[in-house]
């Protein structure tokens, strides 16, 4: 059972799932599924073609996670990388850090043989951006992030996720997708989640671990997907006006998507069929 954001999670989707038939691992499949994604830049908000920050380039975000043992890595803030989703991989193979930003990551990622493109012209648009007003701030909406979650045949789990983040955002921002427990969660005993949307308004509540822990408490997929909505729009001061999506997969392969205020499209895949779903935006309570 693979789940995966939005409809060009599908793309990644079937991807992964040739790549299980195969013969490949659970990570294998993952960073296939998302470096296609990262390739096409789909959507304009994955990859180096994705959503630049607010000094015009692109710093991209990816974290990948195998269930058993937990085997983690995260990337945040790379510039000029192809794939960070593999720079993530990378990470995780080495087995010494779980999550490496900026320069660091991207000396980690050129060292680790991931593609790259130069990045030297980089420090004239930062400067100029800092001679700039920068009173206007950052824009944070339109922007989507590719995660796919993977529940195996022998019921191990796993996940990924890639993105540029939201456009215009500040140099040096994070968001969720890289924060274990913010954009992405996997835990082999009970289920994985992931989001999309704002990233704000996911890792500042821990969304993923609160679903996958609402899932260890008995709620089915679907049910910890809503009820995580509504925990957040009950504390937050915008509200249902979250735009934040939800995708989770449990143990059992049973899946649940939800969204906070506009309809979500996501894509779910089996060895039977694949198919892109849309659940609409959660009923306020
Ligand atoms: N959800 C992606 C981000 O906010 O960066």
């Amino acid at each position: 059972m693979l789940i995966a954001t939005w409809p060009f999670g599908k793309i990644a989707t079937d991807l992964a799932l040739a790549k299980l038939a195969a013969g490949g691992s659970r990570l294998d499949a993952i960073e296939t599924g998302i470096r296609e994604i990262e390739r096409q830049s789909c959507d304009g908000s994955v990859g180096l073609g994705g959503k630049p920050n607010a000094a015009g380039y692109a710093q991209l975000d990816a974290c990948i996670v195998d269930g058993p043992g937990r085997r983690s890595g995260s990337v945040a803030g790379l510039e000029g990388i192809v794939h960070p989703i593999s720079a993530a991989r990378a990470l995780l193979e080495h087995g010494k850090h779980a999550m490496l930003v900026g320069e660091g990551a991207r000396w980690f990622a050129l060292d680790h043989g991931i593609a790259s493109v130069p990045i030297d012209e980089l420090s004239a648009k930062k400067q100029a951006w800092r001679a700039r007003d920068r009173s206007q701030g950052p824009q944070t909406s339109g922007h989507d992030t590719v995660t796919v979650l993977l529940r195996a045949a022998d019921g191990h789990l796993a996940g990924g996720c890639s993105t540029s983040g939201a456009g215009g955002k500040l140099p040096g921002r994070v968001g969720d997708s890289p924060i274990f427990g913010g954009g992405l969660f996997v835990d082999d005993e009970v289920g994985a989640a992931g989001a999309t949307g704002i990233g704000e308004n996911v890792m500042r509540y821990a969304a993923t671990c609160l679903i996958v822990e609402r899932m260890r408490s008995g709620m089915t997929p679907q049910q910890a997907c809503e009820d995580v909505v509504h925990h957040i729009a009950r504390q937050d001061p915008r509200g249902y006006q979250l735009d934040v999506c939800f995708i989770a997969v449990d143990k059992q392969g049973r899946v649940g998507a939800a969204a906070s205020n506009s309809v979500f499209p996501f894509a779910v895949t089996t060895a039977t069929g694949s198919r892109v779903l849309e659940v609409q935006p959660v009923t306020p309570r």
